[in-house]
């Protein structure tokens, strides 16, 4: 991992950062028993979303618990340019993939809250 940071192909905050999550989605155990069921590439591809939020589902809870221990974390969704070469690089098996890296860490410095949306841009209460 640090060979590709060093020669471009990734940012250097995976190698700056305490820690590095991969996160992968795990489409094999749908694969493996839609082959042994006879069933058709189509349900496999239909599962291949649901594998994906499973893997986001599991980071995002990875996000909340080390912020809450005071560590900050960033995604990075960059990896996804390179989803073969970690695939190799990890040795995942076939239809296991990355999904997002994860860098995690003792921040040298709190960013303030941005502003995002206004909340009635995104919340709507029913009266
Ligand atoms: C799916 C996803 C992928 C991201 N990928 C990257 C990335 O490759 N590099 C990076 O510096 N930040 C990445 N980020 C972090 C965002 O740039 C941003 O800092 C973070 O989502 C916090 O959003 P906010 O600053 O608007 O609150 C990613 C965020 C998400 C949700």
């Amino acid at each position: 991992m640090g060979k590709l940071a060093e020669q471009g192909q990734f940012q250097t905050i995976m190698l700056e950062v305490g820690h590095f999550f991969i996160f992968c989605s795990d489409v094999k155990r749908h694969a493996d028993f839609a082959q042994q069921e006879g069933d058709s590439s189509t349900s496999l591809a239909g599962c291949g979303d649901g594998c994906a939020i499973d893997a986001t589902l599991v980071s995002q809870n990875r996000v909340i618990a080390v912020e809450s221990m005071g560590l900050g974390s960033c995604y990075i969704g960059g990896i996804r340019d390179r989803i073969e070469t970690i695939a190799d690089l990890l040795q995942l098996p076939e239809h296991v993939y990355p999904v997002y890296g994860l860098s995690v860490g003792h921040p040298a410095h709190r960013n303030p809250v941005k502003s995002h949306f206004y909340s009635s841009a995104i919340y709507h209460h029913n009266h």
